[in-house]
């Protein structure tokens, strides 16, 4: 490929403001309805010969000729999603630039969730570390792989806030609550796009969906939405608020109703508070076909009416799998169903973008620099540090863990490890994944014979088939995406006999259940939080051997794990661990590294108590808290904020630095943290504030800061969190408006959102 500008991989600086804005308006200028209209489309393409649906999603346009690279080479296409092989990004942008008489790139777009090639853990372990800095570099290490295959723009993070654990999604968020959620908005972010757009090796953020997706009614994937006005401004809104603070360049749009108005169509959350209120600067996508389906939600009367109302709302991009809705609006123009100020406002907004990003200078991608990048051994340590970071201690009964391989090795002993999840490596990397290389993942199973050696046996047994779903996954057209099955001849009873007679000979049995990762994510809500299949009967027959059981999850939402947390004597979530997960998890069972997540949702103890947050007012009978179900404790099984470490830390001395301030005062809440055990520990200190009285009734606790730290054994810390306006200041529904109430405060301080440590200030005048 001489003689083009594929050597040129640093992209320049790009221009000026002043530069950049004249030239958008030159090309403006020069630029026809049609061609407008084609830089606001987005098409799904898997690539001339690759199409895992048969046909469906190979963006075959039923207005345009030739498909996706007709309307690409016609000019009718100013971006891709999908793609991920650098040379076939790079043959369709040469398409793009000799189709396009202004010179114009495309911009390549793909769900880059939790990395490329390398995978890191799901973003609801990311998020269960508590730690921006782990979470920062995972999306750094995401974003380098993307950007050297040619991909300019992350369709993530996603900062839904998710109350309900029926809804799958809840595993590409940060969980419940809208404090921890910013913070890794922010910090996934700031991994995305480095300094900000055109950073050499970063990507364009694109925070999801805009807004309140994560309350689907039922927890059932893109049902309508009911949220109110302060459940908006102070839950759902902030992770967003904080994402285009950060500098986010893309917000995606949500398929669902908001209130009665489709997300995808809805004026008061794009022009109002997205660029009236927080001045977003960059560009809005709509979710996939989403101003299609204005049509399917009862709101747009046709493909036109659907595209000029988003066009209206400021959404500047369609992405569309077939016949866009931005094709019609070259005639709705002609017809004066819409202004040309508001398709130029899109347009604008799209080439802003892609000159931000040096698009128009450096186009192409080094193919052979994509190799390396993909290849880089470094992305795979960053990737098991996150997950060993990310795991969650649920349990740890007479300091079961960590197992001592040293000791095994001596007596020649044992380990039994169980369950079909335990080696399987698609599993291991969780869903919304597409290019990974399964040859480098190492499972559970892998993780612990490489990390003991030959000196302790290590012996294997699924148990069990791997549950299906019953009704199958979208993304199952993906080869290997629905759990294989081990066909006629695996005897199941037998199996579940034989891993039964194998725990039974070891000294510890690791046992790995869970959800099979087609069961989570993207249309796989649940109507149970129950293991699937006949994973509790394998657990429940491998305890009663009497070995000593180590349960390790797998999953991206809380299940139920009533029995296990009464009979397992340890617990360790492990969620979908990523790449190199196996590593990780045997480096935690065999305490090299401490366990230190902490839960970033409250575990329920059955489906019957969803929705359930900390974070919830009271009422009536506050004593009765517990007992709000006649047949079930009300309270969590797991708390918002729970983990263990291997040695116990104790909380002490809390201080405030005063008793009273005024409205704009700050209180700085000290605390000293100490680790009284002889292990290493890690721990996450919480924050949690509760008003006591004032305009409005207030949660009885939120999380208002938190900090992750490393204790030595015998080593104690003193941790300081300031408690301002910003940590007291809420919406308020009585005044609609944001208030900050004089009242008397409860700062409480500890390990977990039931931290029961506390200590009070008063806040005078309002
Ligand atoms: C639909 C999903 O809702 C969205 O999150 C994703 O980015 C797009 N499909 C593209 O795959």
């Amino acid at each position: 490929m001489a003689g083009n500008s594929l050597a040129q991989v640093t992209p320049t600086v790009p221009g000026t403001d002043a530069a950049i804005e004249a030239r958008i308006e030159e090309l403006l200028t020069a630029m026809t309805p049609a061609e407008k209209a084609g830089q606001l489309t987005q098409y799904f393409y898997f690539g001339s010969d690759v199409d895992p649906s048969g046909g469906d999603l190979a963006g075959a346009s039923e207005n345009t000729a030739g498909g996706v690279e007709g309307a690409l080479a016609r000019g009718e296409a100013g971006s891709l999603l999908f793609m991920t092989d650098p040379a076939e990004i790079n043959r369709l942008q040469r398409l793009t630039l000799d189709g396009n008489r202004h010179g114009i790139p495309a911009i390549f777009g793909f769900d880059v969730i939790h990395g490329l090639r390398t995978i890191l853990p799901v973003p609801i372990a990311m998020a269960a570390s508590w730690d921006p800095e782990t979470i920062e570099h995972g999306q750094t290490v995401a974003a380098r792989e993307a950007r050297a295959v040619g991909i300019h723009w992350a369709f993530a993070p996603m900062v839904d806030i998710a109350r309900d654990p029926r809804w799958g999604r809840i595993i590409e968020g940060a969980g419940e609550d809208p404090y921890l959620g910013a913070a890794v908005a922010v910090a996934q972010v700031r991994g995305f796009q480095g300094a900000g757009l055109g950073t050499p090796d970063r990507i364009i953020a694109g925070p999801k969906h805009f807004a309140g997706y994560g309350a689907a009614i039922g927890g059932r994937d893109y049902d309508e939405v009911s949220l109110s006005d302060a459940d908006l401004w102070n839950v759902y809104l902030p992770p967003f608020k904080a994402a285009v603070d950060a500098g986010a360049g893309n917000i995606m749009t949500a398929y669902m109703d908001l209130n009665g108005i489709p997300a995808s169509g809805n004026a008061w959350l794009f022009t109002h508070v997205l660029r009236e209120v927080w001045g977003f600067e960059g560009f809005v996508v709509s979710d996939a076909n989403a101003v299609r389906n204005l049509m399917t939600h009862g709101f747009a009367g046709d493909l036109t009416d659907a595209g000029v109302r988003a066009v209206n709302v400021g959404i500047d991009l369609e992405m569309a799998m077939a016949d866009p809705a931005y094709g019609y609006l070259p005639a709705a123009l002609e017809a004066g169903q819409v202004s040309e100020s508001a398709i130029d406002a899109c347009v604008r907004r799209v080439l802003r973008a892609k000159l931000q990003l040096g698009l128009f200078d450096n186009p192409y991608v080094d193919e052979d620099r994509a190799a390396e990048v993909l290849a880089d051994p470094a992305h795979r340590e960053i990737a098991r540090v996150a997950a060993e970071r990310s795991a969650v201690l649920l349990r740890n009964q007479a300091d079961l863990l960590p197992l001592s391989a040293e000791s095994l090795s001596a007596a020649s002993g044992s380990i039994a490890v169980i369950g079909p999840l335990a080696d399987s490596r698609r599993d291991t990397i969780g869903p919304w994944v597409f290019d990974f290389d399964l040859d480098e993942t190492v499972t559970v199973l892998e993780g612990i014979r490489q990390r003991v050696g030959t000196t302790v046996t290590v012996g294997y047994a699924p148990g069990i088939r791997p549950a299906q779903r019953h009704f199958a996954s979208m993304f199952d057209m993906f080869p290997g995406n629905a759990p294989a099955d081990p066909g006629p001849d695996f005897d199941e009873d037998a199996e579940l006999q034989r891993a039964v007679e194998l725990a039974r000979a070891a000294d510890v049995a690791v046992v790995v259940l869970g959800e099979w990762q087609n069961m989570i994510g993207e249309a796989a809500s649940r109507s149970s939080l129950e293991l699937p299949g006949r994973q509790l009967e394998l657990l429940q027959a491998v305890s009663a051997t009497g070995t000593p059981v180590v349960l390790l999850v797998m999953n991206g939402r809380p299940l139920d794990l009533r029995w296990a947390a009464e009979n397992v004597p340890a617990i360790l979530d492990i969620w979908y661990p990523g790449t190199h997960g196996g590593h990780a998890v045997a480096n935690l069972l065999f305490g090299d590294v401490a366990p230190g997540g902490k839960l970033p949702f409250s575990w329920p103890r059955t489906v019957g108590q969803v929705p359930m947050i900390y974070s919830h007012t009271i009422s009536h009978e506050p004593a009765n808290q517990a007992k709000r179900y006649w047949d079930e404790e009300s309270t969590p099984l797991f708390p918002f904020g729970f983990g263990l470490s291997y040695a116990p830390v104790e909380y002490s001395n809390l201080a405030l630095d005063c008793d009273s301030v005024g409205p704009e005062g700050s209180v700085t809440v000290s605390v000293e943290v100490a680790n009284v055990g002889v292990w290493p520990a890690d721990e996450v200190v919480q924050l949690y504030l509760h008003q006591r009285h004032g305009t409005a009734s207030r949660p009885v606790r939120e999380l208002k800061g938190f900090r992750r730290i490393s204790l030595a054994a015998g080593e104690s810390q003193t941790v300081e969190f300031s408690v301002g306006p910003d940590e007291r200041r809420y919406w308020n529904a009585a005044v609609r408006d944001w208030v900050l109430d004089a009242s008397v405060f409860d700062a409480y301080v500890g390990s977990d959102s039931a931290a029961a440590l506390t200590a009070s200030f008063e806040v005078t005048g309002s």
